[in-house]
């Protein structure tokens, strides 16, 4: 069967590129013809309808949503699905879509669109999200990874200043879920089944990320912790994805994301579990039972 891994077209992060040469081994290995190709011209409309060249399924390791609803459209199946990897892609959707739905999730205020960048910043707006989440809060770009939209802010004047830079892009305040240090657990669940879980602690920055200095050990995936994750992905109805996990000084859960393409290599070394393979394994057995 051939197989298209779809990764973004300017991919240049050498761990999307192991990523993706990861799934192409362990489908290769399981009889599957995997190609991985940059993610352009890969369907268009012509004639009024979407064409793709055809493929058993697609490994879609990109968040290009308009791409992955093509590709869907021209009667791919993808994992993740295109509506997941939007969800999954925006912070603050995962989030909303994860509300109500008995999730333990820190209390967020969502910034209002301002469509002018030389609009003053909303005082009354500042000075009621500082009230519902106190100081320090979090506050995070709906979309960014590895770290780099998520800033611990202290102060009304850290406040104001974040909230000038980012007026004309989507994002939201959280409340920080205090561990001590930056610590997080990222568990990976792989359709419907909680694989690993992997400790990350930084104890220079608050944000636990590997790319920003953050070190993984193995942790026990306690049945309470695998059935929160296992919820999470069927919520979010996600063939593969890593949550990720707080700790609050209660030892309480929340949900803090959920990455619809994480990258499992530190994963796959601290926990000696061959993720990739895994992932492989469940797709082609989920084609094949259609
Ligand atoms: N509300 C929060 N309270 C405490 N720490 C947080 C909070 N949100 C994020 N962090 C820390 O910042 C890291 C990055 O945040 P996250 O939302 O996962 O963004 P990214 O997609 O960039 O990884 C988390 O792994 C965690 O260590
Ligand atoms: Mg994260």
């Amino acid at each position: 069967m051939k197989v298209l891994i779809a990764v973004n077209a300017y991919m240049k992060n050498k761990s999307q590129i192991a990523q993706s040469e990861r799934i192409a081994e362990e489908l290769t290995a399981r009889g599957a013809l995997a190609e991985i190709k940059k993610n352009f011209n890969l369907a268009e409309i012509e004639n009024s309808s979407v064409k793709a060249e055809k493929y058993g399924f697609c490994v879609f390791l990109d968040k290009d949503k308009v791409a992955a609803r093509l590709l869907e459209k021209s009667g791919l199946r993808l994992f993740n699905s295109a509506a997941a990897v939007e969800v999954c892609d925006d912070k603050m959707l995962t989030n909303i879509a994860l509300a109500n739905g008995g999730f333990n999730i820190p209390d967020c205020v969502y910034a209002p669109l301002c469509y002018h960048g030389d609009s003053n910043i909303n005082e009354e707006f500042l000075h009621g999200t500082v009230q519902k989440l106190k100081f320090p809060l979090v506050a995070k770009t709906n979309y960014g990874s590895l770290g780099a939209g998520v800033v611990l802010i202290k102060n009304f004047n850290e406040l104001a200043n974040y909230e000038k830079k980012n007026l004309t892009a989507p994002h939201f305040y959280q409340k920080f879920i205090d561990c001590g240090c930056g610590e997080d657990i990222r568990v990976i669940v792989i359709g419907g089944k909680a694989v690993c879980a992997m400790k990350r602690r930084n104890l220079t920055d608050f944000r636990s990320n590997i790319e920003l200095g953050g070190k993984g050990e193995n942790y026990c995936l306690t049945p309470k912790l695998a059935s929160l994750c296992e919820g999470v992905a069927e919520s979010l109805k996600l063939d593969y994805c890593g949550v990720d996990i707080l700790t609050d000084k209660n030892g309480e859960f929340y949900v803090c994301e959920v990455n619809s393409n994480a990258f499992f290599a530190a994963a796959e070394r601290v926990c000696g579990i061959n993720i990739a393979g895994r992932y492989a394994e469940y797709m082609l057995n989920k084609i094949n039972s259609i």
